[in-house]
C-alpha cells in the first residue's frame, strides 16, 4: 500500500442565487464561482439595490466577465409584493456596481420568470438544490405562493438578512427584509427551515485595507471589479472597512463551520410603524419550533483566508489584460 489516503470528492453543492447586484451581491456571485464546492445552476434577478433593468443588466455582465456563459440568468419582480419599492442607489451607485464598469453583455437574458425558474429547476431534482436570496424576497415569495412543494424540493435554503439587533434601513431592519416585508413574512412562513444570515453576522465581514490591498494584486478581477466596488462601497458606509454582507451567505453554504448558528422562531414585522421589516428572533423557544437557524458569530479570519483565495483562483482564470 503506497499509504496516501484520498480524499473523497465530494460532488459540489448545486445552487440557485436569487440577487440584486449591487456591489456585494457581484462579491458573493465571484466567491460562488470560483469555489468548487458550489455549482451554480442559475441566476435570478430581483429589484432592489437597483431597479430590475440594472441589476439584471449587471448580473448578465458579470456572467460574462467571470466566465460563466452557461448559467441561465432570469429576471424576477420589479417591485415590492404590496408597497412602494425602496432602493440603495445610495450605496450602490445608480448601476449599482460603484464604480465599476464591466463591458456590456453579449448573451441574453432567459426568457421567463424568475419565480418560474425557482420552480421548475427545483422541481427537476428534488433534495439537490440549495436556494441562497441575497436580495429582497418577492421572488421567492411569489414561487412559494404559486408552488408551496418547493419547501420540500429545495435541499436548503439560506439568505443574506434580517438581524436580530439593530438594522441597516432602519434601526429595526435589515435591508432585504425592508425592502418587501410581506415577502419576508410568507418566506419565513412557509414551513421550512430559513438559514438566517443577517447583519449580526455579516458586519463583522469588513474588507478592511489589507484586504482591498491584496485585491489590488488580482489582474482584472482586482482592477475591474472588486477594488472599484468595494472602495466605493466604503466611501458610502461609516465603518472600519465595507461589510461584504452577500458573501456571508455563500461562504456558508461552502463552509459551515465559518459560522455559528442557532435555532429560533423569526417573525417579521410588517405592520409597525418604526419597525416595519423587523426580524423579530426568539432565540427562548419554549414548546415553540423553529423555523430558522440564525447565524451568530463569523470566524473572520477564515472567512477572508477562503474569499481571497477563491479570488486569487477566479483572478488567475480572468487573467492580466
Ligand atoms: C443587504 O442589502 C443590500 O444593500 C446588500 O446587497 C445586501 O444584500 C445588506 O443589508
Ligand atoms: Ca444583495
Amino acid at each position: 500500500m503506497s499509504g496516501i489516503v484520498q480524499a473523497a470528492r465530494v460532488a459540489p453543492k448545486k445552487i440557485i442565487i436569487d440577487c440584486d447586484p449591487g456591489i456585494d451581491d457581484a462579491l458573493a456571485i465571484t466567491l460562488a464561482h470560483g469555489s468548487p464546492e458550489l455549482d451554480i445552476v442559475g441566476i435570478t434577478t430581483v429589484g432592489g439595490n437597483v431597479d430590475l433593468a440594472y441589476t439584471t443588466d449587471n448580473a448578465l455582465r458579470l456572467r460574462e466577465f467571470l466566465g460563466l456563459p452557461e448559467v441561465p440568468i432570469t429576471a424576477g419582480s420589479e417591485g415590492a409584493l404590496l408597497r412602494s419599492r425602496v432602493n440603495a442607489a445610495g450605496v450602490h451607485g445608480d448601476l449599482g456596481l460603484g464604480e465599476a464598469r464591466l463591458p456590456e453583455a453579449t448573451l441574453p437574458v432567459r426568457a421567463g420568470h424568475a419565480a418560474d425558474f425557482i420552480i421548475e429547476t427545483l422541481k427537476a431534482a428534488p433534495g439537490e438544490i440549495t436556494l441562497v436570496a441575497i436580495g429582497p424576497l418577492t421572488n421567492i415569495a411569489l414561487a412559494l405562493l404559486k408552488e408551496p412543494r418547493i419547501v420540500g424540493w429545495a435541499r436548503e435554503f439560506a439568505i443574506l438578512g434580517g438581524s436580530y439587533t439593530r438594522g441597516n434601513f432602519s434601526p429595526a431592519a435589515e435591508f432585504n427584509i425592508a425592502a418587501d416585508p410581506e415577502a419576508a413574512a410568507i418566506v419565513f412562513g412557509a414551513g421550512w427551515t430559513v438559514t438566517m444570515i443577517g447583519l449580526d453576522v455579516s458586519r463583522q465581514a469588513l474588507a478592511v485595507g489589507k484586504v482591498v490591498d491584496r485585491m489590488r494584486g488580482m489582474g482584472r478581477l482586482g482592477t475591474d471589479l472588486l477594488v472599484p466596488c468595494v472602495e466605493f462601497y466604503g466611501m458610502v458606509t461609516a465603518e472600519e472597512g465595507p461589510a461584504i454582507h452577500d458573501a456571508c451567505a455563500i461562504a456558508y453554504l461552502i463552509d459551515p463551520t465559518l459560522i455559528a448558528v442557532e435555532p429560533a422562531v423569526v417573525e417579521v414585522e410588517t405592520a409597525g410603524r418604526f419597525t416595519s421589516g423587523m426580524t423579530v428572533t426568539h432565540f427562548d423557544l419554549g414548546d415553540r419550533v423553529p423555523n430558522a437557524l440564525v447565524g451568530t458569530t463569523l470566524d473572520v479570519p477564515r472567512f477572508w483566508d477562503l474569499v481571497l483565495g477563491v479570488y486569487e483562483d477566479v483572478a488567475r482564470r480572468i487573467g492580466v489584460v
